[in-house]
């Protein structure tokens, strides 16, 4: 089976084909716009959407050169959650192609997406691999919009999600965004906050711990990001700048903290076969290697995408379109759960 898979949930616009055969990503293109909503600080909705219709008829163009859609079983789009508008303009895509190449089109769940994105490696290096093999499965989901614990497992080999832990507030990504944002830094601002943070102490700022009872299985990081506001507020701008990556470091050690701790409690309530890693914040190298070590300790195997798939893209979703398809039904506030 080839699978064709549209992504533009929010600032990307992607396309890619998944060999289910084969099993591998035998096409991907992925436009980005992050350059233009920088400026703004964070996305701007009209002008994703402007970007989006920019950019898919780029990427149809390419996909068309290269590859024969004529060949195509089947069209998988995301259909939430993301922005509304940008949301549309995927699936009013797919759904054109669905009627030049009359083939069939289901939904795909963004969520559940990058949940399966950590598979994709392993899919394609080790031809026995399955998912149901490595269930129940723990995953941690972070990004800019997400922060969310979750259990994979398997019945009668359809896949089931469920939420066992979510953010009351911030997410995990936006609290590392708003803390450069204060720090001067450019959006998004996890990147920067990373790589200044290499130069810093990581216990230079005690930072206040939310939740901490093993019984809380919620994530809170607003608290945090209030506390890095009063912090900075009583330094002088000069020494800011002087302790910027011990700040960096400590602050990115909280937010880490905060997000191990809670894996660590599940794993200690029920034994899971595997852990995941997934979403836009799983980039960050000591985030992998905290959760890797964690993994080590319980002994068993961690998965986590390949760098180019930790943010959006469409190969994530034309890989969850083997497993995971729904009729095509848009929902911008679509939960990770959510089986259609
Ligand atoms: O999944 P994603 O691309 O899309 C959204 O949900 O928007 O995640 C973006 C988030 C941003 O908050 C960004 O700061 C964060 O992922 N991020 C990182 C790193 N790379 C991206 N956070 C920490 N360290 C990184 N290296």
């Amino acid at each position: 089976m080839l699978i064709l898979g549209i992504e533009s949930s929010c600032d990307e616009s992607a396309v890619a084909v998944w060999d289910s055969n084969q099993r591998r990503v035998c096409y991907e293109q992925v436009l980005t716009q992050i350059d233009l909503h920088s400026t703004y600080g964070g996305v701007v909705p009209g002008i994703a959407i402007r970007e989006h219709l920019n950019g898919f008829p780029l990427l149809l163009k390419n996909l068309n050169q290269q590859f024969d859609l004529s060949s195509v079983d089947k069209i998988v789009v995301t259909h939430g959650p993301g922005l509304i508008g940008s949301l549309g303009i995927g699936i009013a895509y797919a759904q054109s192609l669905q009627l030049l190449y009359k083939k069939p089109l289901e939904g795909v769940n963004h969520l559940q997406g990058h949940a399966l994105s950590p598979f994709i490696k392993a899919y394609s290096e080790d031809k026995s691999f399955s998912i149901e093999h490595i269930c129940p499965h723990l995953g941690l989901l972070v990004s800019g919009g997400n922060t969310l614990l979750f259990e994979l497992t398997t019945q009668e080999r359809a896949l089931k999600f469920k939420i066992l832990a979510q953010t009351i507030d911030d997410a995990a990504g936006e609290a590392l965004d708003k803390g450069a944002k204060m720090l001067g830094f450019p959006y998004p601002g996890g990147p920067f906050i990373e790589s200044c943070a290499l130069n810093g102490d990581a216990h230079w700022i005690d930072f206040p711990k939310a939740f901490p009872k093993k019984t809380d299985f919620k994530f809170s990081f607003s608290g945090l990001k209030t506390s890095l506001r009063y912090f900075l507020a009583k330094l002088t701008a000069d020494e800011i700048e002087a302790q910027k990556p011990s700040i960096c470091a400590s602050y990115q050690q909280a937010v880490i903290g905060a997000l191990t701790k809670k894996v660590e409690q599940a794993l200690t309530f029920k034994s899971y076969k595997s852990l995941g890693l997934s979403g836009g914040v799983s980039n960050n190298n000591l985030l992998r290697s905290a959760m890797e070590r964690i993994a080590n300790h319980h002994n068993i195997p961690f998965f986590v995408p390949q760098k180019r798939y930790c943010g959006d893209n469409a190969a994530m979703i034309a890989f969850a379109g083997t497993f995971l398809t729904a009729p095509l039904k848009v929902d911008p506030n679509r939960t990770l759960e959510a089986i259609t």
